[in-house]
C-alpha cells in the first residue's frame, strides 16, 4: 500500500516526492510558472520578508479559526484555488481532492478545467441537512458562446455549488516554457475535459480549441451578466490592483481572490502578499479579500491575515499531495497546514482570526507599538 504521503512533514516535501512519482511533462505543468519564473519564487520569498511579533502570556488552551463565508464553514481560514486536471496526478482526481478538502473543513475549488464532471465532484463530498454538498466553488471561463457559458453556470448552481470563481487574469494563457519544452500538452494528458464538453469536440487540440474559444472582450459589466442569470455569489479571481478591487466592488463582485495565478500568467507581477496591504486599505472590509500564490506554510497564512484577508487558497500543495497520496496525501497535507496553522495561533498569542493584527507584523525587526 502506498504510505508515501505519511512520511511527508510539510508542504514542501509532496512536491518533492511528487517530482518522484509523476512524470516530467506532468509535473512541470504543476509546478512551473510563466517565462522566466520570477513571479513564481516571488511569491514565495516574499513572505521571508516579514516577521512576527508575538504576544505573550496570553492563554491560548484553545483556538478558534473557524470562518464563513457565503454558506460554506471553514475549520480553518484555508481553501483550494482551482487547478486543471487532477486526473493527471492520480486517478481519482477531483473527486479525491475535494473530499478531502471538504472533510477537512476546507473548501474546494473545481476549475473548468477539471478532469471530473462537476456532478462527480459534488457526489464525492459530504452533505449538508439539505442534501447540498458542503464547500464546493465552481471555477468559470467566460466564452463566446454565452449561451453554453450561461448553461454551465446553471448547472453549477443546480448542484449545489455555492459561489462561481471568475478568473479574471487568463484573456489567453501566459506562455510556459517548460510544457513548451517537454511537450506537455492537455490533450495528451487527459481524454475529456468534461465540464466544458459543451464547447463541441475537444478531444484533440484541446488546449487550442480552448482558448479560441474564451471571450476576450470581457469588461467589469461581466459580473452583472452572470448576476443575472443566476443567484450564485461572484468571487472575481486575480485582482493584484487596488483600482481592480474598487471595480470588482462596484461590478458586484462578493469577494476577491488576490492572485497572480502562481505565477503562471504575466510573469513580473508582485507577490500577491505585497500587494495585499493596499487592496485592503481600499477594500476596508466591503467585501471579503481571499489571497493565494506561495502559501505554503502555517506562517504565511498568518501573515496574510494579518495585512488583510480574511483567508487564502492554495492550488499546487493540493495537487501534489493528490500525486503522492490521492485522497489521503490531501487529508495530511491540510491536516499538516491547519497543526502549524493553530501552532502560530497558539505562539503569537492569538485565539481566533480577527485577533490576528497587522500591528504584530513587521517588515524589519522593529518593536511593534
Ligand atoms: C492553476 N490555476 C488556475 N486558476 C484558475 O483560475 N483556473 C484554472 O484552471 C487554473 N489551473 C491551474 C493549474 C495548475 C496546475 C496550477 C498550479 C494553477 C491557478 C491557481 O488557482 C492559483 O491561483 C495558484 O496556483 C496559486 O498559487 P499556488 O498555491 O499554486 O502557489
Amino acid at each position: 500500500k502506498n504510505r508515501l504521503h505519511e512520511l511527508c512533514m510539510n508542504l514542501d516535501d509532496f512536491e518533492r516526492v511528487a517530482r518522484d512519482v509523476m512524470d516530467n511533462g506532468g509535473f512541470g505543468y504543476y509546478m512551473g510558472g510563466a517565462t522566466d519564473e520570477w513571479t513564481l519564487k516571488e511569491n514565495r520569498s516574499a513572505f521571508e520578508k516579514y516577521r512576527i511579533i508575538p504576544r505573550v502570556l496570553v492563554p491560548v488552551t484553545s483556538v478558534d479559526m473557524r470562518c464563513s463565508f457565503f454558506g460554506i464553514d471553514l475549520r480553518f481560514p484555508v481553501m483550494i484555488a482551482p487547478s486543471a486536471m487532477h486526473g493527471q496526478a492520480h486517478e481519482d482526481g477531483e473527486k479525491a481532492t475535494a473530499r478531502a478538502a471538504v472533510r477537512a473543513g476546507s473548501a474546494f475549488t473545481l476549475s473548468s478545467l477539471g478532469s471530473m464532471s462537476m456532478e462527480d465532484v459534488a457526489g464525492a463530498v459530504p452533505t449538508d441537512h439539505q442534501g447540498k454538498p458542503k464547500g464546493l466553488i465552481f471555477q468559470l471561463y467566460v466564452f463566446k458562446r454565452r449561451d453554453i457559458t450561461e448553461a454551465i453556470v446553471k448547472k453549477a448552481e443546480a448542484l449545489g455549488y455555492r459561489a462561481l470563481c471568475l478568473t479574471v487574469d487568463a484573456p489567453i494563457t501566459g506562455r510556459r516554457e517548460r510544457d513548451l519544452r517537454s511537450g506537455f500538452t492537455v490533450s495528451d494528458a487527459m481524454g475529456q475535459l468534461p465540464n466544458i464538453q459543451m464547447l463541441g469536440n475537444v478531444v484533440n487540440q484541446q488546449l487550442v480549441e480552448f482558448e479560441a474559444q474564451k471571450d476576450l472582450t470581457l469588461d467589469w459589466s461581466i459580473i452583472t451578466w452572470l448576476k443575472s442569470i443566476c443567484n450564485l455569489p461572484v468571487i472575481a479571481k486575480g485582482i493584484l490592483h487596488p483600482a481592480d478591487a474598487r471595480c470588482a466592488i462596484k461590478a458586484g463582485a462578493a469577494a476577491i481572490v488576490i492572485s497572480n495565478h502562481g505565477g503562471r500568467q504575466l510573469d513580473s507581477t508582485p507577490a500577491t502578499i505585497d500587494v495585499l496591504p493596499a487592496i485592503a486599505a481600499e477594500v476596508r472590509g466591503e467585501i471579503p479579500i481571499f489571497l493565494d500564490g506561495g502559501i505554503r506554510r502555517g506562517t504565511d497564512v498568518f501573515k496574510a491575515l494579518g495585512f488583510g484577508a480574511n483567508a487564502v487558497m492554495m492550488a499546487r500543495p493540493a495537487v501534489f499531495a493528490l500525486a503522492v497520496g490521492g485522497e489521503h496525501g490531501v487529508s495530511r497535507m491540510l491536516r499538516l497546514l491547519y497543526d502549524e496553522l493553530e501552532c502560530t495561533f497558539k505562539l503569537a498569542g492569538c485565539k481566533n482570526i480577527s485577533e490576528v493584527p497587522s500591528r504584530m507584523l513587521s517588515s524589519v525587526l522593529a518593536a511593534s507599538s
